[in-house]
Formats: structure tokens, C-alpha cells, sequence
């Protein structure tokens, strides 16, 4: 029987997705050596690497696509392709695979989630019963969600997703760079969907041309009693400018489930009464997760598999 062939893993993964990796591949856990293990372990293995099995968060570094002469594979179990470089993939015939469809839903359920949790307080009022507080007083008010301007950046497969949901609530607009055939108003900039709305979810891809695109003028456009919610990926918001709205009370508060330089979160950020933040849990449920480990190992077998 041949060997099996040697798959790279760069982040921790659920038990359900290593088991399965472990189960078919030679894995090397990349993650947990220091880098001059890694380097001592590339020069003597480099070449035996098909595969590279990594979290859409992290990517593949230019620099360890290189190292690596027979990589045919970097599965990633997300939908984000922000952290690899896409071009140099198609250079050295990398193939670039991801798990779309299965954690649209969840994605979308969370931004709804994380929509009410800001503007009713849930963070703080679980807080405040847990602390004994309840016996001596009320809690401030909370904001209402229905009948809330909602605006979509980006109107993807997850931002449709989120349009649906949210359109229950009340008028849905969005922006990206098309319009498409949907029952949602339509802005051609991020500036001015942000002035026509409540509420700015975001839900566009990271790349050049959406890199700050939630910047300075987009958050004075939401307003003091604008609100942000972010659930694709940190580098779409420009976080000092973001500080600095909630910090002078330009922006009523953000809910944030991806930040600039995850995991670590300004202090800042984590002393603000107006944020409510969760670490990339989006699609962080057993079913999503499950659905996506099987995508990968699919992946990874069809590519990978000897012969
Ligand atoms: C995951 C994601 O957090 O799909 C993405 O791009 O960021 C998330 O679903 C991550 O990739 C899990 O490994």
C-alpha cells in the first residue's frame, strides 16, 4: 500500500475534522512547532508536502508556498481566500480549495444574532443578572430592531442570506460592485448606503478594493445612532477610525465577530461599552463545522489521492 501522502495543518481544527485528517494523510502539525523546527523539518521534507489543510483566517504564507515543490492542494475550511495569494497558487498550479454553501446560513443567523445582542444589550444584561444586580435596579433601555434602516455591504451568497433575514425586521438596502436583480435598494458606494442606513452589516469579501473600505467617512455617515456589525473580515474596517467614532460617541456601537489582527483585540476595543464581540465564531456550529471538515477531506482525497 503507498504511503500516505503528507498534509501540512496550520490551525487547529474541530476533533471531528483532525480525526478524519488523521485518519487519511500523513499530518504534520504546523502549528504547534516553532519556527526553527519548521525549518529544520522543511529541510528534509519539503518535497513529500501535497497538501495543505488551513482555516480561512490563516491562510498560507507566500513564503511557505514556496518551500514546498510538490504542494498540489491548500484545502481551506472557510470561504475566504484572503489569506493566500491566489496568483502565486496558479503560478506553482496550486489549487486553492474552499467550503462553500454549508456555513452560509449559520454566517447569516449570527449577524441577525449579533444585530439584536448590540442593540438590546444581551451581553450586558446577561452580565448584570449574573452579577446580583438585577434586585437593585433596572437596566437602561435598549434600541428596537424592527422597522431599522439595515444596509448590506456586500450581497454575496452570506449577504443574501442575511438580507432575507434581516428584511423581516425592516427596509433592507446594499452596495457592492453590481447591482443584482433583488427586492433590496441598491448604492453604488459604501459612504452612501452607510448615510441611508441604521444598521451596516458587513458582509463582503477582504481584498484590495475592500481593504478600510469601512473607513472615517462611512462611519460619520451610520452616525451617532448608527451601528456597525462585522461578520467577514477585520482588515474591511479601519479599526483606529472605528475607535475613534465610538470613543467621541460618532457611532452608537459595533458588534464585531472578526477583528484586524486576530486573536488579539485593542484594549481599546475590549473596555468599550458599545461593542459586543465574539471570537470568529460565525460558523462555529457542529453542523457548519461538520459540513465543512467533510468538504475538506473531500477535497484534499480528490486531489491528493495516489495515482
Ligand atoms: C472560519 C472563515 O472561522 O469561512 C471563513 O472564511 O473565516 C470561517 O468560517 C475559519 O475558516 C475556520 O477554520
Amino acid at each position: 500500500m503507498p504511503a500516505p501522502p503528507t498534509v501540512l495543518q496550520l490551525c487547529p481544527f474541530s476533533a471531528y475534522l483532525e480525526s478524519g485528517l488523521n485518519s487519511r494523510f500523513s499530518v504534520v502539525r504546523w502549528f504547534e512547532m516553532a519556527p526553527p523546527a519548521q525549518t529544520a523539518w522543511l529541510a528534509g521534507h519539503a518535497g513529500e508536502v501535497r497538501g495543505v489543510a488551513t482555516g480561512g483566517h490563516v491562510g498560507c504564507s507566500n513564503e511557505l508556498m514556496r518551500a514546498l515543490p510538490e504542494l498540489a492542494l491548500i484545502a481551506i475550511n472557510g470561504v475566504g481566500v484572503d489569506k493566500v495569494d491566489l496568483q502565486l497558487a496558479r503560478q506553482r498550479n496550486v489549487r486553492v480549495s474552499t467550503t462553500p454553501g454549508v456555513l452560509t446560513e449559520d454566517v447569516a443567523d449570527l449577524a441577525v444574532g449579533l444585530v439584536i445582542g448590540l442593540l438590546r444589550g444581551l451581553a450586558q444584561a446577561d452580565a448584570f443578572v449574573r452579577a446580583g444586580s438585577w434586585a437593585g435596579g433596572e437596566r437602561p433601555l435598549g434600541r428596537k430592531v424592527s422597522g431599522r434602516r439595515f444596509g448590506i455591504l456586500g450581497l454575496g451568497q452570506i449577504g443574501r442570506a442575511i438580507a432575507a433575514r434581516l428584511s423581516a425586521f425592516g427596509p433592507v438596502a446594499y452596495s457592492g460592485p453590481a447591482r443584482k436583480t433583488v427586492p433590496y435598494t441598491y448604492f453604488a458606494d459604501a459612504a452612501s448606503l452607510a448615510a441611508a442606513s441604521d444598521v451596516l452589516v458587513i458582509a463582503c469579501p477582504a481584498n484590495a478594493s475592500t481593504y478600510h473600505l469601512v473607513n472615517a467617512e462611512v462611519l460619520a455617515g451610520l452616525g451617532p445612532d448608527g451601528y456597525l456589525v462585522n461578520v467577514a473580515r477585520g482588515a474591511i474596517v479601519d479599526e483606529v477610525a472605528l475607535l475613534a467614532a465610538l470613543a467621541r460617541g460618532e457611532l452608537a456601537g459595533a458588534a464585531l465577530d472578526v477583528f484586524a489582527n486576530e486573536p488579539h483585540v485593542p484594549e481599546a476595543l475590549r473596555s468599550s461599552e458599545r461593542v459586543l464581540l465574539t471570537p470568529h465564531v460565525a460558523s462555529a456550529t457542529v453542523e457548519s463545522r461538520t459540513a465543512m471538515a467533510d468538504m475538506v477531506l473531500g477535497n484534499l482525497a480528490t486531489l491528493l489521492a495516489p495515482g
